[in-house]
């Protein structure tokens, strides 16, 4: 028998939360086969609801599940962690200026990345899911000195995830059929979805698909703002889709792209496409044996650069007003 992976998941009671525990203890995290430990991380006032879904995950008598902790101390809820999937935050509540937005997750992601410094396993991969994503996981990995910089990633695996189905409904083929899709930038409204560098059946999607009023009207915008779509629909923030996406995004990250695709990962920029260094920020990137790496050499017109430019400069504003409230 493998020994268990252990998987610190903070936000434990919240929907997200909900939805990813059932999904990582049934075994779809790391791939079949492989056992895991889970630790929980809630704030003192939602444990109790986290014993509730300890409770029905025993109830799953799942094979791969191995043990279940819950803690309200980011010290100890990182013990020992290969992954962590860091998605309690701190939402944007009415009248909520983005400084005390930004003030308030790096109350949170500070003494995480600091625990996670101190306490996860040398080979801890993390996953920042709470927003705003990019900046959290900056804060979190600026904390977290002893760890490579390219374990700390955000999710832009559900915008990923959103363009694929956006764009298989409108060339009505399956999204199987379509590779090299590329989130480029914030997981915000400003993120770039693009299609010249994908491929539907190997052949050039924005070619193929041939309808730029779509493409700038239709599609760019449906993406950006399918969150917000979400919420107005169902009366609440999409769980199940962000969950999955996790799941999708660490699973990759662990067991590599397929061959002649890639996904999309915030990850720590090396200025690669002319992002500023130490940025985290969304790029198509390739993973083989737990390690990603940014494709290279990609042309980028007129049309994308204004747009990926206008997302890093987004971030840069966003670390910029970190640095300024002494949270990195
Ligand atoms: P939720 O409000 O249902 O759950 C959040 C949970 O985090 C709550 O149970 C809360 O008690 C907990 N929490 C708060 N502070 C914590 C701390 N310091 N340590 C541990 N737990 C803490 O929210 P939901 O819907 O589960 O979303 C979670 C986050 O994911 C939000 O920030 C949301 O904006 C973000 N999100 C990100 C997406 C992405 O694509 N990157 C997609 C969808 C949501």
């Amino acid at each position: 028998t493998r020994t268990p992976v252990t998987v610190t998941v903070t936000g434990a009671a919240g929907q997200i939360g909900y939805a990813l525990l059932f999904r990582i203890a049934s075994g779809h995290l790391l791939g079949e086969g492989v056992p895991v430990r889970l630790r929980l991380l809630e704030i003192p006032q939602a444990v109790k609801a986290a014993e509730g879904t300890a409770m029905e995950l025993d109830d799953c008598a799942f094979p791969l599940l191995s043990g279940i902790d819950i803690f309200d101390d980011a010290g100890k809820a990182f013990e020992g962690a290969n992954v962590a999937l860091l998605v309690g935050a701190r939402p944007r509540t009415k009248g909520m200026e983005r400084g005390d937005l930004l003030e308030a997750n790096g109350g949170i992601f500070k003494p995480q990345g600091e625990a996670i410094n101190a306490g996860a396993a040398d080979d801890i991969k993390v996953l920042v899911v709470g927003n705003p994503a990019n900046t959290n996981a900056l804060i979190a990995q600026q904390h977290a000195p002893d760890v490579p910089a390219e374990r700390f990633t955000a999710m832009t695996r559900l915008d990923h995830n959103r363009a694929l189905a956006q764009l298989s409904k409108k060339a009505g083929v399956s999204v199987s059929d379509i590779r090299r899709m590329t989130i480029w930038g914030n997981h915000s409204a400003t993120q770039y979805p693009d299609i010249f560098h994908a491929e539907i059946a190997g052949k050039n999607a924005a070619e193929t698909v041939n309808d730029q009023n779509w493409l700038e009207n239709d599609f760019i915008p449906t993406v950006a703002k399918r969150g917000a779509a979400i919420i107005e629909a169902r009366g609440a923030s999409s769980a199940a889709s962000a969950a999955s996406a996790a799941i999708d995004h660490v699973h990759t990250w662990v067991n590599g792209t397929a061959d002649g695709d890639w996904t999309s990962m915030a990850v720590v920029s090396d200025g690669s496409y002319g992002v500023a260094e130490g940025l985290i920020s969304s790029f198509p990137v390739t993973a083989k044996d737990g390690k990603w790496e940014i494709v290279q050499g990609l042309e980028i017109d007129d049309f994308s650069r204004a747009r990926i430019d206008a997302s890093v400069a987004e971030l840069s504003e966003e670390r910029d007003a970190v640095r300024k409230l002494g949270l990195i």
